[in-house]
């Protein structure tokens, strides 16, 4: 086979869950006040981290306290969370970054976080740990992307998620890094980060992947959170990473699912469905085009909403 052919070869495409991800909330690891009060909020996601909200000297405490909160919140483990619950480990290169991995292959949350992302290999070898500790494939990854390498090489970080046995289902953009590298000023409308972030956002959407936009820290000024969050919406990210409760509930309205925007879903999956239409590539619903991809999508968004319960 030459070279060319290789574009002919179908890779599967991973069967990812589709979740709500509107609000994805961060959660100091150590702070057991904010931790019990997580789990009552109506955020989709909870991150309970162990990296940067949590100093060096404070790391092996956090860890503990997480497991032991977890264990007793969930004893029969985290598959009975309605919520995503994810933890953010610190880098495999850092000296807890092992530990961390250890502990969240006991733990078995939704999903683990890691930091800075900045080539497929960071998850490639995160994901060769867990096969060596025979981990089921239920714990997905999600990779921040928050380094100039990450963003450079981005649509190579998202390609990753083509290979079978993937874990990789989402990206997080992580904004308070990407400006303390870069030196970009951060500004209202974000005019510098924002073609970065599109990047993110269109090599999501290339390989199959939700993306989630950075947080907002000044939890006191609601209507910069309010303007940003729709900024985010408008660019495509599926939901906002989130510092504070009081940015759960705009969130869940920016990023959730229209009452139109469901109604014409189901107009669009009846009109798919009727007969006369069994053969058709493409067909019109109240006076517009509509093709199988819309299908598709329309599909998705009902499967979504059926997950929405606020
Ligand atoms: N999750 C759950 N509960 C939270 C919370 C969070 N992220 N942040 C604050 N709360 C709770 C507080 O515990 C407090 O509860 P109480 O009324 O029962 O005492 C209430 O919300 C109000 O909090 P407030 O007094 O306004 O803020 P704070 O000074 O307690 O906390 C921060 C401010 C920024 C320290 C805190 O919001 C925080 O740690 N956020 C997450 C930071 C993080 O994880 N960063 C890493 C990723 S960028
Ligand atoms: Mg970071």
């Amino acid at each position: 086979m030459s070279d060319n052919d290789l574009s002919n070869i179908k890779i599967p495409e991973a069967i990812r869950p589709v979740r709500p991800r509107r609000s994805v909330l961060y959660v100091p690891a150590n702070n057991e006040r904010a931790m019990q009060k997580s789990l009552q909020l109506p955020s989709d996601v909870v991150i309970y981290d162990l990296e940067d909200a949590i100093l060096p000297a404070h790391k092996e405490n956090a860890r503990e306290t997480l497991r032991a909160f977890l264990k007793e919140k969930f004893p029969n483990g985290i598959k009975d969370s309605k919520k995503e619950i994810l933890i953010r480990i610190n880098a495999l290169s850092s000296p807890w970054g092992s530990e961390d991995l250890i502990a969240v292959r006991a733990i078995m949350p939704s999903a683990i976080l890691l930091p800075k992302v900045s080539e497929a290999d960071d998850i490639i070898e995160v994901n060769d740990a867990l096969v060596e500790m025979d981990t089921p494939h239920e714990l997905r990854l999600w990779a921040m992307i928050e380094t100039p390498r990450g963003i450079l090489n981005v649509a190579s970080i998202a390609r990753y998620a083509r290979t079978p046995g993937t874990r990789l289902d989402c990206f997080v953009a992580g904004t308070n890094d990407l400006i303390k590298e870069t030196g970009v000023i951060p500004q209202q409308g974000r005019p510098y980060l924002s073609n970065w972030l599109s990047q993110i956002v269109l090599s999501a959407r290339a390989y199959g992947l939700d993306v989630i936009d950075g947080v907002y820290n000044d939890f006191k000024d609601a209507s910069g959170f309010e303007r940003e969050s729709l900024d985010g919406r408008a660019m495509g990210f599926d939901g906002k990473s989130l510092i504070h409760p009081n940015q759960i509930d705009f969130a869940n309205e920016a990023f959730g699912i229209k009452a139109d925007a469901l109604n014409e879903a189901h107009e669009i999956i009846d009109a798919f469905a009727d007969a006369t239409n069994k053969d058709a590539g493409v067909i019109q619903v109240n006076g517009k085009m509509v093709e199988r991809l819309h299908l598709e999508m329309a599909e998705k968004l009902v499967e979504k909403s059926k997950l929405i319960s606020n």
